[in-house]
């Protein structure tokens, strides 16, 4: 009853910190109340949405006395979107309430050491690929923690190559009036764009007749038959445009499988991948999920040798691909579950460093046992999930030191970050 009440009434809370998912926090009839979009040190009135558990979380309806830090969100969606956290204050406090979200987990494994922070360049029109919901012939996201869609016409953080294409995209619904499409994701790849039509695994025989196709001129459109795009069991049909994709990365130019994994922040990227080769200097190296393998590729020019181990077949073909290409000798492909080939290569190889760069998932526990009982000098854990890479840790730390932590920001204006943990052997 008491629950019932409180969530009819508005009532006004006062923010003192920010939680790990990018929410203020304040707190309200003794409970700790979670309010997105607001800022430590405000004032704020909300609606409390939910009171079962131990915790409670509201929406911010009002802002009656505003942090100095609060700005404008750029994004006319940013109060209903559940994409971006942080539009409401300005990048350098951004980075601040990132850093103290962090270093608030990493005490979970007992770091107290420092953060270095690696700034995006852009904060905005960043993102290579976005994944949008589709309502009839309308495109759009769900609100948070939701499957209530709303129509966008924009998106301030997608690159505006792909910002181009949403207006064709509105177009071609209308025109087609598709059945059994579940999502449009668009991505850019150098000067390329794909814009991949998701439907449900047993819509193919009904996408005949495609009008308007040619309103799409320089794009790429391409039909796929399956649950979601990343996946060996999804089948895609190139319908429109040019079928093969090249990136290049300063003196790599190689084929990609779009619907394969690309790291969402280009620039960012680079920097990443620049600081995770500098530890595998003429050392023999596991580099665990290792996607289309540009990575693998970049550790192989400074490393003696390197075995990338990858589950998707097409992103395996793709980095087999570039090691042909370039002639890269001591570059290995391997195709399959780390938790099922670490123990292969380990076994078989001298390996001195393992770099993991996993899913939002990250790693099975088979596969970090595998570590723990190796005799693995260093793991660098490239991480974009900071929760499953506390979660890891705890396992790895039984056999692991974490001696340093550095933090690229791949995702400006969301609480997500890129995290890269060094650990040595005890
Ligand atoms: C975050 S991406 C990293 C890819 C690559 N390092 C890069 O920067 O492009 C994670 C990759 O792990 C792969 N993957 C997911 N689960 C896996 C598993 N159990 N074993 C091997 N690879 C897996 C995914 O297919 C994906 O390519």
């Amino acid at each position: 009853m008491k629950g019932e009440r409180l969530v009819k009434s508005v009532r006004e809370v006062e923010i003192f910190d920010v939680s790990y998912d990018g929410a203020g926090v304040g707190k309200l009839d003794g409970k700790v109340v979670f309010v997105p979009k607001t800022l430590p040190n405000e004032k704020v009135q909300v609606r409390v949405e939910n009171t079962k558990g131990k915790y409670l979380t509201a929406t911010c309806e009002k802002v009656p006395v505003a942090s100095e830090k609060r700005e404008a969100a750029k994004c006319p969606y940013f109060e209903i979107c559940g994409g971006c956290d942080f539009q409401h204050c300005g990048y350098d406090f951004e980075r601040q309430l990132k850093e103290k979200i962090l270093k608030s987990e990493l005490a979970k494994v007992g770091y107290l050491g420092e953060l270095e922070f690696v700034k995006s360049d852009k904060r905005f029109f960043y993102r290579n690929k976005i994944k949008l919901e589709v309502e009839g012939d309308k495109i759009g996201y769900f609100k948070p923690k939701s499957h209530n869609f709303f129509e966008v016409k924009t998106c301030p953080i997608a690159d505006e190559k792909i910002l181009k294409t949403l207006p064709l995209i509105e177009e071609f619904l209308r025109e087609n009036c598709f059945e059994n499409l579940k999502n449009v994701y668009i991505k850019s790849v150098d000067e390329k764009v794909a814009v991949f039509f998701l439907f449900s695994k047993n819509a193919k025989k009904m996408q005949k007749n495609v009008k308007k196709i040619d309103i799409f001129r320089n794009f790429s459109i391409i039909f796929a038959y399956g649950d979601i795009l990343e996946s060996d069991k999804t089948e895609v049909e190139f319908v429109f445009g040019q079928k093969k994709f090249f990136k290049k990365f300063r003196n790599f130019q190689f084929e990609i499988s779009p619907q394969g994994f690309l790291q969402v922040n280009d620039t960012v990227a680079a920097k990443l991948y620049d600081f995770v080769v500098e530890f595998c200097q003429s050392k023999n190296v596991v580099n665990a999920y290792s996607g289309q393998g540009l990575l693998t590729a970049m550790i192989a020019s400074k490393a003696k040798s390197v075995f990338g181990i990858e589950l998707q077949k097409s992103a395996h073909t793709c980095a087999e691909k570039l090691k042909n290409g370039l002639a890269i000798e001591n570059m290995h492909n391997v195709c399959g579950k780390v938790e099922e080939r670490l123990a292969g290569v380990l076994g078989k190889e001298k390996i001195d460093l393992i770099v993991l760069d996993p899913a939002r998932e990250g790693c099975k526990k088979a596969a970090l046992e595998e570590m723990v009982s190796s005799k693995v000098g260093e793991i660098v854990y490239v991480s974009c999930n900071f929760s499953t890479l506390v979660r890891d840790l705890k396992v790895l730390q039984s056999a692991y030191k974490l001696s340093s932590v550095r933090v690229f920001d791949m995702f400006p204006c969301t609480a997500n970050m890129e995290t890269v943990a060094i650990l040595k052997r005890i």
